[in-house]
């Protein structure tokens, strides 16, 4: 695993994170338990912000709140300068509460409804970023009713096949996202946006797909959005702002090798320039929009080893006290992840077994195949590069409470998302009368 000065094993053998005993993480706040590393959240935005700044200083990082959205994650990457992207009602205003300012807000999605865009525009976010026709009315309608001219970017969609999972690919030509380039009907979008009332049209947006390890994707995406500009450009349509979206890797296992967070940003910027240059191109404002690369290594999740059942010659599950309501990535996705028994973490790992979660599903696997020094119930196990996709996808199924997330610097430690109780959990439901009390 990649350990780092905020994530390492201490001098009793157990995992540290942020300077905090995992074992004493566990018996303070219980398990399951999400915990995410301040400094490490830091690190990263500090990292890209200070590339930008001096290589492409007409630009803005918006961290993808999909990845990762509770109140204190704004106030933290605001705190390092990024603005915020976000793609629904809830997350706009978990955002707004968090104290991001609505001029750095990019509202995203391909289905958003009349509320939200309401929503959107009274709170005056910078840049709705349209993905429909129905969507281009609505906005429109709503910014009239309003009386006001609301700034949009178009998603497009350069057909670009990176090397990921299928349902993190977004620009294969059937994608849901985004206008196709390639079949005009980008060119012919972007037109109508032009000549919508209330709407004025300040630029494009493309992201390629998620967790990409290559180059290649990034500056194939900068070549074919730049050749693009080019096209608007001879229709006389200006393009201020180029949005080229996230999609940068991180290391779930030692199987992965992707780049340094800021180095994606740096091959970006190098096509950019030389795409600009060579085709004459006036600098539009770069917008980038990290998630999984700013969060997802600052986390990991706790767990307590529960039962252990042996299938003879065949397959030895430990299984924990979370399961896919707390991290759904396997069975979307068959994700891997790396793990260690936290309060064992200096042991030598010696047999192979597979981590299963609590839930009453067969494909509720956390980790399949995975060496692990030989573990008891009782120990405590912990997941590594959870802090991204897992919280923001966690349900509460099988009416299990979802986790508390603790953020943890120098030692100290806070929720910053409190724990739910079973009050909590049924908090919502409701009996209609004609049913009567239940019993
Ligand atoms: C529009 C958009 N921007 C940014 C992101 C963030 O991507 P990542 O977390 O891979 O950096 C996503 C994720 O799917 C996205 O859909």
């Amino acid at each position: 695993m990649k350990y780092r000065d905020t994530l390492k094993i201490n001098e009793q053998g157990h995992l540290a994170i942020g300077g905090a005993d995992c074992v004493a993480l566990a018996e303070k706040y219980g398990t399951p338990l999400y915990v995410m590393d301040e400094e490490h959240i830091r690190t990263v935005c500090r990292g890209y912000k200070k590339l930008l700044d001096t290589r492409y200083a007409n630009s803005r990082i918006l961290y993808a709140s999909k990845a990762f959205a509770a109140l204190a994650v704004y106030g933290i990457v605001h705190s390092e300068g990024l603005g915020a992207d976000v793609v629904s009602g809830g997350e706009l205003y978990t955002a707004l509460k968090g104290g991001m300012p609505a001029e750095e807000i990019y509202f995203h999605g391909n289905n958003k409804s009349r509320d939200e865009l309401e929503f959107a525009v009274k709170e005056n976010v910078h840049a709705v970023v349209v993905d429909s026709y129905y969507e281009i009315e609505t906005l429109s309608e709503i910014a009239s009713k309003l009386g006001k001219t609301q700034k949009a970017l178009v998603r497009v969609n350069p057909g670009i096949d990176a090397h990921t999972h299928r349902f993190i690919q977004t620009t294969r030509t059937d994608s849901k996202f985004g206008f196709s380039i390639a079949d005009g009907s980008a060119l012919a979008t972007i037109k109508k946006v032009c000549a919508t009332k209330n709407l004025r049209f300040i630029g494009l947006h493309c992201h390629i797909g998620s967790q990409i390890f290559e180059q290649k994707p990034f500056e194939l995406a900068v070549e074919k959005m730049t050749d693009f500009i080019s096209a608007l450009n001879k229709e006389n349509i200006s393009v201020e702002e180029l949005d080229l979206g996230g999609g940068y890797g991180v290391t779930y296992t030692d199987d992965d090798k992707p780049l340094e967070p800021h180095q994606y940003v740096s091959i970006i910027i190098d096509k950019l320039d030389e795409c600009l240059k060579h085709k004459k191109i006036a600098p539009p404002k770069l917008i980038l929009e990290p998630g999984r690369s700013i969060v997802g290594e600052a986390g990991i999740t706790l767990y307590t080893v529960g039962a252990i059942k042996e299938i003879k010659d065949m397959k030895k599950y430990i299984a924990v006290d979370g399961g896919m309501f707390e991290n759904p990535r396997f069975a979307l996705y068959q994700s891997k992840y790396a793990a260690v028994l936290a309060n064992r973490a200096a042991e030598k790992a010696t047999e192979k077994v597979t981590v299963a979660g609590k839930c009453c599903e067969s494909g509720d696997i956390l980790i399949e195949d995975i060496m692990l020094p030989k573990a008891k119930s009782g120990d405590l196990l912990a997941v590594f590069t959870t802090g991204a996709y897992n919280y923001s996808m966690a349900s509460n199924y099988n009416r299990n409470p979802v986790p508390p997330v603790v953020l943890v610097n120098n030692g100290e430690s806070d929720y910053i998302v409190k724990p739910q109780s079973y009050e909590d959990i049924i908090s919502r439901d409701a009996i209609p009368p004609r049913l009567g009390a239940n019993k």
